[in-house]
């Protein structure tokens, strides 16, 4: 088999900062509640002629960037969301038009926060099947556009933004070394869009139960299929949802604090777009070096999760 690695990463986080305290002139919260149950200080807010699309878009071209590639490179485009533009076209084909790459295969995907993950591993089943050499793998989200404002129980949870990557061969013994992905339907009631009202409804509790349990169990096995154990792992890039949830998971590990990304005190929750955001945070700030092994991790709606042990 293929080593299939990210060769590239980009971001866009809209330039709109709203605080906690921000939040309290607005409905009945306070910076300390918000802090103290979920680590979140402030996320980014996308203006309202900004789309999901829009910041896929430029997300994209700065993974180009990054990799030093044309977007004629790409032979495949898989976009991650919670928050399509639109229910069809897929934010994918915006994004085909966006960078000017006609007749390549584009889809979206729907596993909400773990999304990313979903999509990271589909991308490489086609690397690994000889189908296409590049595949851009993008998670956007403008989750302020399903929130209801006057719901303080979730719309002081979420932010917007994107991020995306390049998967191609990497050298031997680099790349994604196992991964896994699952889903439990069944927990599906708890964490949905209402249709009527087009609002996010979640059962907290419920949600942070399952992703206390889920998120060191599908971390702690994936690190088994890849043949290595808790310590051998350098860095953990967790979906960004609740510090709490991260510091279960960081504890099952036995992985110091310095060593799993913590963005969600600035971004929130990004949904599908958290872990690239969270990654690219890692890289830029020096925390991720050559051969290190990484986690990354998610968990959402659905409910679903997904874990991608590599060497980078
Ligand atoms: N400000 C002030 N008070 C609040 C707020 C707020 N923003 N929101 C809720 N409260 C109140 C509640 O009304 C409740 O009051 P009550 O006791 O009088 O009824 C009280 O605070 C405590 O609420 P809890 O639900 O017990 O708070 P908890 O400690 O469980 O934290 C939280 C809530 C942060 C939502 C937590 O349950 C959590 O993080 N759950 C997981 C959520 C998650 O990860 N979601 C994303 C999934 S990813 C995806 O796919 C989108």
């Amino acid at each position: 088999m293929k080593c299939v690695g990210i060769v590239g990463i980009g971001t866009c986080l809209p330039s709109n900062v709203v605080a906690n305290r921000d939040l309290e002139e607005i409905m009945e919260t306070t910076d300390e509640w918000i802090r103290s149950r979920t680590g979140i200080e402030e996320r980014r807010i996308a203006s309202d002629d900004i789309d999901t699309s829009d910041m896929a878009i430029v997300a994209a071209k700065n993974a180009l960037l990054n990799a030093d590639m044309d977007a004629s490179d790409i032979d495949l485009i898989l976009v991650a969301t919670a928050t399509p533009d639109y229910v069809f076209p897929s934010v994918a084909c915006m994004v085909q038009e966006g960078l000017g790459i006609p007749n390549v295969p584009a889809m979206d995907l729907s596993a909400a926060c773990s999304g990313f993950v979903y999509a990271v591993v589909t991308g490489k089943q086609f690397i690994d099947s000889n189908t296409y050499k590049n595949v851009l793998v993008i998670g956007s989200e403008k989750f302020s556009k399903i929130i209801d404002w006057n719901d303080r129980n979730t719309s002081v949870l979420f932010g917007d933004g994107a991020g995306a990557v390049i998967l191609s061969e990497v050298s031997e013994g680099k790349g994604i070394l196992a991964f896994e992905i699952g889903a439990d339907g069944t927990g599906a009631k708890h964490l949905l869009v209402d249709n009527k009202t087009n609002f996010v409804t979640m059962n907290g509790r419920e949600v942070f139960k399952f992703a206390v349990r889920q998120m060191p169990e599908t971390s702690l096995s994936v690190i088994e299929k890849a043949g290595l154990t808790a310590e051998d792992v350098d860095f953990l890039v967790p979906h960004q949802a609740n510090i709490r949830i991260i510091d279960t998971a960081r504890a099952r590990l036995g992985l110091e604090k310095d060593k799993v990304s913590t963005t969600v005190t600035n971004h929130g929750n990004t949904s599908a777009a958290s872990i690239p955001l969270a990654l690219f945070s890692e890289i830029e700030n020096g925390k991720i070096h050559d051969g290190d092994v990484i986690v990354l991790v998610g968990f959402g709606g659905g409910l679903t999760w997904g874990s991608i042990c590599l060497r980078w």
